[in-house]
């Protein structure tokens, strides 16, 4: 891989991360061009963020196909054919298959809203405030074939507060996100983060990248 890095981000929803992405990039602080967007739903507002912003947009619905497989098989056949460098999870709502899996080994990333391993799955910031912690945050990590397991690359943390409720809380987090994201892009893309043979940390401690992006708790 060299930079900068050709991106497909994959989204269900309203698109803030794939705005924060699109940002670095024209602000020069992301070394990567992203070549395509690919929602699962047709009403996705990500979809019509990406146009705007003239990115390739594509809509591959699952309920569109009869079985999951012959969704997994078209959308690791249409993400082949653009041939990106990374494939980004910013919000897409779905369980990739092994097609999707098998076509881009240590290639694709997600961001979740929480510190993981604590509270994989949806809706992490409740999960959070349920289990009454003192702080969260959000982690990109390697997708692999398990719910939001596989290796971590770079977290960062905020406050829980005595007022949140999900809400807030995931309000707070995604103001961490749309650092991080783009931070741990760039990271790979200028080689401080390298994925093969696995993912590790190369010109950046982990400690390093994360007291770049994470603000003081207090
Ligand atoms: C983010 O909180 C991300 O961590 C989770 O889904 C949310 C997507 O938000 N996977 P947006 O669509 O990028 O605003």
């Amino acid at each position: 891989m060299s930079a900068p890095l050709s991106l497909a981000v994959l989204v269900s929803g309203r698109g803030s991360n794939l705005r924060a992405l699109l940002d670095a990039i024209e602000a020069g602080t992301c070394a990567a061009r992203v070549d395509t967007v690919v929602a699962d739903r047709a009403n996705a507002p990500a979809l019509e963020l990406a146009r705007t912003r003239g990115v390739f947009t594509q809509v591959i619905a699952a309920q569109a196909f009869a079985e999951r497989s012959a969704w997994d098989a078209e959308l690791a056949a249409s993400l082949a054919a653009r041939r990106p460098d990374l494939v980004v999870l910013a919000g897409f709502m779905r369980l990739l298959g092994s097609a999707v899996l098998a076509r881009f080994p240590r290639r694709i990333l997600n961001i979740h809203p929480a510190l993981l391993p604590a509270f994989p799955g949806v809706d992490a910031p409740a999960q959070a405030i349920r289990a009454r912690v003192c702080v969260s945050g959000c982690t990109v990590h390697v997708v692999d074939a398990g719910v939001d397991t596989g290796p971590v690359l770079a977290q960062a943390v905020v406050p829980v507060l005595p007022s949140d409720d999900a809400r807030a809380l995931h309000a707070r987090i995604q103001q961490i996100e749309h650092r991080l994201l783009p931070a741990v892009v760039h990271a790979i893309a200028i080689g401080k983060i390298a994925l093969d043979p696995e993912p590790r940390f190369l010109g950046a401690e982990p400690s390093e990248l994360g007291s770049l992006v994470s603000p003081p708790l207090w």
